[in-house]
């Protein structure tokens, strides 16, 4: 099992989202964080002359999925998210140790399954 976080604009959320859906992605939170990658922010020109903004708000896609969607995943969200410019965010992938449901005490693999997600609409396919 992986967690994807992936970092994105906050006006691709809903692009980011819906993209995500139609693979069969049902499970995931949403953080609103802020943060600069390579290029420490942005310099903006005021009256009193030019300053910088170095954190600048970003949204945070949490998933945990199984290792055989990652691919898939991490693909949907660099083609939703894309828009050539700085900015346009980045993904980390991590190993996740276990998962569990509180309801149902189902663990691992059991606990990601969700009704017509990304694995059900493959055997149907
Ligand atoms: N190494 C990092 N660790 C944690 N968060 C990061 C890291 N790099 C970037 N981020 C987060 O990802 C967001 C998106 O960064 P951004 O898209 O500017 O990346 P970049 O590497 O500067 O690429 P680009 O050249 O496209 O701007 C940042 O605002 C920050 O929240
Ligand atoms: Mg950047």
């Amino acid at each position: 099992m992986k967690k994807i976080e992936a970092i994105i604009r906050e006006d691709k959320l809903n692009d980011v989202k819906d993209a995500l859906y139609k693979v069969g992605i049902i499970g995931m939170n949403v953080v609103e964080v802020r943060g600069h990658g390579r290029d420490g922010g942005i310099e903006l020109v005021g009256r009193t002359g030019t300053y910088r903004i170095d954190l600048l708000p970003k949204i945070q896609i949490n998933i945990v999925l199984s290792d055989h969607n990652v691919q898939r995943t991490v693909d949907t969200i660099c083609e939703a998210a894309h828009t050539g410019s700085t900015g346009d965010g980045i993904i980390f992938v991590y190993p996740v140790d276990d998962v569990v449901r509180i309801r149902t005490g189902e663990r691992g693999q059991s606990a990601l399954q969700y009704p017509n997600d990304i694995d059900v609409r493959k055997t149907k396919a």
